[in-house]
């Protein structure tokens, strides 16, 4: 059993890893968030009650568990003091918390920049969430982006006026609004009082806790298909959200992951633009989207359904190092007639195992399918693997043997109980 394991999501994002995450979490001593920022919208539903985080690790909710936020992070201050104050007012001390001082600090000019160039791009859209991530890690990138061992110091408002007189005329040139210095620093510094006692190197921290044997839980936010490097680009977002991530966005070293865990949704869904090959467009679209509440947990946009997609999870499997799997969402399927599965692509006539790296190529790859017969008991109060029905016991059986990796656990419903673990991962 791994002393530390990565969840992550193998497809486009929303796969359930804020509830698997918060499911292995009671098993963990440290949960590490690596990458991303508040565009990640995961929710966790335990004790009849429902709870979506965007920058906090899963973890946050047992004051005895550590819960970092790594140096590859893009962090919004406003966002963070916020959804803080917000499970404070709920009973959750959240005192738990290290920010890595190299992460990166999202400010108000980026989600003006994050705007503009997404009006600016018109139909060629990427459909981001609006929260900088984007812009943020181009100015992380291009070495002029502050960092939370900035935003904390004494220097800050210095360093903030000269950055924002730079940002503001790129502002005025895309046609937008620039930011007030004087108002935005005064609140800035109000945040930086409430954030920087949990500002740290969280680097030797992690050290630290691995030399003491501690277990480690890495959650992933976004999806393998959403990486900056391996995702379908431009359609992506802005960092590594697969394993590699992890080593940069957390400083744990290249052996640190025993085990990584894919969560894949048992079927797919996408936010935002971007090619879809198994997208479904029929009222069947409607009825899983309705069924598996699939609307973002940040924008509110309906997300995109379709069918499971073989070809992207074998890369994603590759790409991640994929150990076991996690499938969720399972019990939407139910009452589905027929179910089908993409296992390769035609792309004008010529057969596609794996993802092309091009959209405009992906964009006219139409899927095979294998066709698997349905099931239509409610499985939302099954325990255990043996006592789903046949034809969802098959479809598991299909998956595992398409991909050759064990499907390790699943989910029957969105509370942390309907979680069955078929083999101990951690
Ligand atoms: P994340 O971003 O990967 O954490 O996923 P989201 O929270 O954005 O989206 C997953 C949605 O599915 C949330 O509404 C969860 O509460 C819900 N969910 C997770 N697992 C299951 C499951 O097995 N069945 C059902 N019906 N809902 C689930
Ligand atoms: P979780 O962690 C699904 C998508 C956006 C857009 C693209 C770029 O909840 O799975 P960005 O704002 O990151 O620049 O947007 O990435 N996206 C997500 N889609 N789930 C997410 O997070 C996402 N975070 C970003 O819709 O297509
Ligand atoms: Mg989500």
């Amino acid at each position: 059993m791994g002393k530390s394991l990565l969840v992550l999501g193998a497809q486009w994002g929303d796969e359930g890893k804020g509830k698997i995450t918060n499911y292995f979490s009671n098993k963990a001593d440290v949960v590490v968030r690596y990458q991303g920022g508040n565009n990640a919208g995961h929710t966790i539903v335990f004790n009849g009650h429902k709870y979506a985080l965007s920058l906090l690790p899963s973890g946050i909710f047992d004051n005895n568990i550590k819960c970092i936020l790594g140096n590859g992070m893009v962090i919004n201050p406003l966002a963070f003091v916020n959804e803080r104050n917000n499970l404070i007012s709920q009973g959750f001390p959240c005192n738990n918390l290290y920010i890595s001082d190299r992460s990166h600090v999202i400010f108000k000019h980026h989600l003006e920049l994050d705007s503009l160039n997404e009006e600016n791009l018109k139909e060629n859209k990427i459909g981001t969430t609006k929260k900088g991530i984007g812009p943020c890690y181009s100015d992380k990138v291009s070495r002029i982006g502050l960092r939370m061992c900035d935003f904390v110091s004494d220097n800050f408002p210095k360093l903030y006026k000269n950055l924002l007189e730079i940002k503001n005329k790129e502002i005025i040139s895309l046609g937008g609004t620039p930011i007030d210095y004087e108002s935005s620093v005064k609140e800035y510094l109000a945040a930086a009082k409430i954030i920087k006692p949990f500002v740290c190197d969280t680097i030797s921290l992690l050290a630290s806790l691995r030399k003491e044997n501690a277990k480690i839980l890495f959650e992933g936010a976004q999806g393998a298909l959403l990486d900056i490097d391996f995702g379908s680009y431009p359609y992506v977002t802005s960092s590594n959200v697969t394993s590699g991530g992890v080593i940069s966005g957390s400083g744990i070293g290249l052996f640190g992951l025993d085990e990584v865990l894919g969560i894949v949704k048992a079927y797919t869904t996408r936010v935002g633009e971007g090619a879809f090959p198994t997208e479904i467009f029929d009222e069947l679209a409607t009825t899983i989207r309705e069924k598996g509440h699939e609307y973002g947990t940040i924008t509110h946009r309906p997300r995109r359904v379709g069918y499971l997609d073989l070809v992207a999870l074998r890369y994603s499997i590759l790409i991640n190092g994929i150990s076991s799997i996690c499938l969720t969402l399972l019990d939407v399927l139910s009452g589905i007639d027929k179910i089908k599965v993409c296992v390769s692509y035609d792309y004008h006539g010529q057969t596609l195992h794996t993802l092309p790296a091009s959209n405009e190529i992906l964009k006219e790859c139409k899927p095979n399918y294998v066709i698997l017969d349905g099931f239509k008991e409610d499985i939302s109060d099954v325990t255990s693997f043996e006592q789903l029905p046949l034809n969802a016991q098959k479809y598991l059986n299909f998956i595992e043997h398409e991909l050759q990796v064990p499907i390790s656990v699943f989910s029957v419903g969105a509370d942390k109980k309907q979680t069955i673990v078929r083999k101990e991962i951690f």
